[in-house]
């Protein structure tokens, strides 16, 4: 057994796989959405937000790196495939007929902010049952979602 289970709860431990299995299938729909963008957007500012998604990508993999690993470490199976994403993530399907620049910001602001809820929806769940460090885990992911997205709602003003 890995060395930090000592002292986490059976049930700590299967919340946090469920939550960060559950987040990580989000992370990475909405990580093929930012792509998605980053290829497709046009328009006067194209430079400025295809760089911008492109800055949005990097910071989710960081997390997506960090949520599959916590799952790993606490005995779990990162479920991180196409194919199981495409069934599991609970973010809206991106459209793949888009172009401008705005509809983009405001399409991938949309899955954000949903993303973002649900993180804070499971840093709460995971530090009721006991894994205060998932719970942290967490918390950095959703500082970052709430940061990327007020630098993709700046260009929509
Ligand atoms: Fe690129």
């Amino acid at each position: 057994m890995p060395v930090n289970l000592q002292g986490l709860t059976d049930n700590a431990r299967k919340t946090a796989v469920a939550e960060l299995n559950a987040r990580l299938a989000d992370a990475l729909a909405l990580s093929s959405a930012v792509k998605q963008a980053h290829w497709n957007v046009k328009g006067r500012n194209f430079i400025a937000v295809h760089e911008l998604f492109d800055s949005v990508f990097a910071n989710l993999q960081l997390h997506v790196d960090e949520m599959a690993e916590r799952v790993q470490q606490l005995d779990g199976t990162a479920i991180g495939t196409v194919e199981k994403v495409a069934k599991t993530s609970s973010l809206k399907e991106y459209p793949t007929d888009l172009t401008k620049a705005e509809d983009h910001l405001k399409a991938i602001c949309a899955r954000m902010r949903d993303y973002g809820e649900k993180l804070r929806a499971a840093i709460d769940v995971t530090g009721e049952a006991g894994d205060a460090d998932t719970a942290d885990l967490l918390t950095a992911a959703s500082r970052a979602a709430d940061k990327d997205l007020w630098f993709m709602e700046s260009h929509l003003e």
